[in-house]
């Protein structure tokens, strides 16, 4: 069975973010197209994962940079290491994933960050060679669902978003094929335009939705 890992960035709840509602749009239509796809929901906000601090960049360090075994590392180390590992085994088990998140100072929540940094591990995601690195993780798909205040799509601000940029360069990294970005932007821009700025987004996702639900991964062929 195939499975998607639905991956929401938001703190603001169901019923107050709008990015949360354009993503049960999209749920909604991909399981209705897909029924044969396992739904998994993971809540950044939520989720007990390790974070980047000193042990878990030590053990990190000894690990790929000086040979050292997991029975080489103090017991703390090896735990956060072990967590961080245990996270991106989980992450590898799924086929297809989306990202739900708003725009936050030009980036995404810290905690995307803070996630996908558990998922960079040489060896298991990515792998150097010769040629540089090469992304393991070639046989999955990604969407990301993106809300963001002011508009800059066709803007002199165009550049400057990162978020959905970022988490792009870091899943095409390991591999990941980033099939399209659902964006619903202005909200805060347009306060009275809202309704219909969500519903269109909506609208957007329900298609995206389609769009996804036909993707086969490469062991489907
Ligand atoms: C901490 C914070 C930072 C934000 N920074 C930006 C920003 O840099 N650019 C932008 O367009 N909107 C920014 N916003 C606005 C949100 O992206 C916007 O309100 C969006 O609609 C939120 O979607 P949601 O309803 O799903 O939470 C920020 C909001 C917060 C809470």
């Amino acid at each position: 069975m195939k499975k998607l890992l639905y991956i929401t960035a938001n703190p603001k709840g169901l019923e107050k973010s709008k990015g949360l509602q354009i993503g049960e749009a999209f749920l909604e239509v991909y399981q209705q197209q897909r029924p044969d796809v396992e739904i998994k929901r993971m809540d950044l906000f939520s989720l007990d994962f390790a974070q980047m601090d000193a042990d878990l960049v030590f053990a990190r360090g000894k690990l790929a940079g000086y040979g050292y075994t997991l029975d080489q590392l103090s017991e703390v180390e090896r735990e956060k290491i072990l967590k961080m590992h245990a996270l991106a085994d989980e992450f590898i088990s799924y086929d297809y994933y989306v990202f739900v998140s708003p725009m936050w100072n030009l980036n995404s929540p810290a905690v995307v960050k803070a996630f996908l940094d558990n998922l960079f591990i040489a060896g298991k995601t990515f792998a150097h060679t010769a040629n540089g690195p090469k992304g393991l993780l070639t046989d999955k798909k990604a969407i990301h669902i993106q809300t963001r205040g002011g508009q800059y799509t066709g803007t002199p601000l165009q550049g400057m978003e990162s978020g959905d940029r970022y988490l792009r360069i870091a899943l095409n990294f390991l591999g990941i094929n980033v099939m399209d970005t659902v964006i619903a932007e202005g909200f805060d821009l347009y306060p009275q335009r809202v309704p219909e700025i969500l519903a269109k987004a909506k609208e957007n996702a329900k298609l995206a939705a389609i769009e996804f639900s036909l993707e086969p991964v490469p062991s489907q062929n």
